[in-house]
């Protein structure tokens, strides 16, 4: 059986030992010289969806208040899987787009502090877009084909979104039966309609 990729690449960042200690961006701040930069806290998603928007909480999922077995934060590439060289993209099919192509640096919080113009952080939505929508860095909506199945997927943004959150709340749910991190039918724990 084939493993979830998401979860083949999390794996493989804990095997070579790459999750890095939970940073908080308010701490590396004072030390930075330049104009501070930080990840988005909280982004709201979904903004098109009819059954409501997601709050998304971007600082838990990676600042090291999340974890997947309580041994370290959330790694960047979990989720921005683009986000590193190609050639380490390759051992986790079907996964092997890196971007940008030729990339040699890995996302991290300390790489996107250095240099946040060139972490190549991208938006899911600049390649996963709405259905009907061409993608800002793509010419069309990606497609996927997972080993030993001849279904072809559109990974367009209902897609690509629900299979990353719902896909590793489902994961660590095995582990810890307790977790508030929703699963995929668990509709409305995400999608909120504005009051
Ligand atoms: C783990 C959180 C989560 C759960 C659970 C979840 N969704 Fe979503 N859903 C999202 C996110 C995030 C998006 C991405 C939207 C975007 O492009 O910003 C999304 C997108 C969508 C869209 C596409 C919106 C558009 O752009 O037109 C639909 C429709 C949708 N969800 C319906 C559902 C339904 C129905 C369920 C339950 C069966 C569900 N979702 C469960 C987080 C969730
Ligand atoms: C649990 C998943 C997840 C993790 C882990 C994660 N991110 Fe994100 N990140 C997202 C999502 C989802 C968005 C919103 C994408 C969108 O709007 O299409 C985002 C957006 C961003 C953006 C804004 C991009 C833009 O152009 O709007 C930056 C910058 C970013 N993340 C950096 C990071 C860094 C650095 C790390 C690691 C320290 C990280 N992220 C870890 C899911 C994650
Ligand atoms: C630069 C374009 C780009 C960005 C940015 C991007 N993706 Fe993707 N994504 C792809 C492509 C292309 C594929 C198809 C596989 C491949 O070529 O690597 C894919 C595949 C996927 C898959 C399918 C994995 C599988 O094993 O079936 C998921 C889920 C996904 N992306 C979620 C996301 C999320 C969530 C984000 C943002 C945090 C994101 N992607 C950002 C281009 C992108
Ligand atoms: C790599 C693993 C991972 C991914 C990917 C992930 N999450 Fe989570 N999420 C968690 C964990 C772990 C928790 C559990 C927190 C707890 O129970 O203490 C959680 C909790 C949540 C919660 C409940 C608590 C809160 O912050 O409101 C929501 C909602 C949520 N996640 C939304 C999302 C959305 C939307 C995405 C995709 C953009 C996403 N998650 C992607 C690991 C993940």
């Amino acid at each position: 059986m084939k493993k979830n990729s998401i979860l083949m690449i999390i794996a493989a960042v804990l095997a070579v030992g790459f999750v890095f200690i939970a940073s908080d961006f308010a701490g590396s701040r004072s030390s930075a010289q330049k104009a501070p930069q930080t990840t988005p806290d909280v982004i709201t998603l979904a903004k098109d969806a009819k059954i409501g928007q997601v709050a998304f909480d971007h600082k838990k999922h990676n600042g090291g208040t999340y974890t997947i077995d309580q041994s370290g934060a959330i790694a960047c590439i979990a989720c921005h899987h683009t986000a590193r060289p190609a050639a380490d993209i390759a051992k986790f099919p079907p996964l092997k787009t890196a971007w940008p192509a030729d990339r040699t640096t890995t996302l991290t919080a300390e790489l996107y502090a250095k240099d946040p113009a060139g972490a190549g952080a991208n938006a899911c939505r600049d390649c996963h877009a709405r259905t009907g929508e061409k993608p800002k860095l793509l010419d069309a909506i990606p497609e996927v084909k997972h080993e030993g199945s001849a279904a072809v997927i559109t990974l367009n943004n209902q897609q690509a979104f629900h299979r990353t959150c719902a896909g590793c709340h489902t994961e660590v749910k095995k582990t810890v039966p307790t977790t508030k991190g929703p699963t995929t039918n668990q509709c409305t724990m995400c999608h909120k309609k504005a009051a």
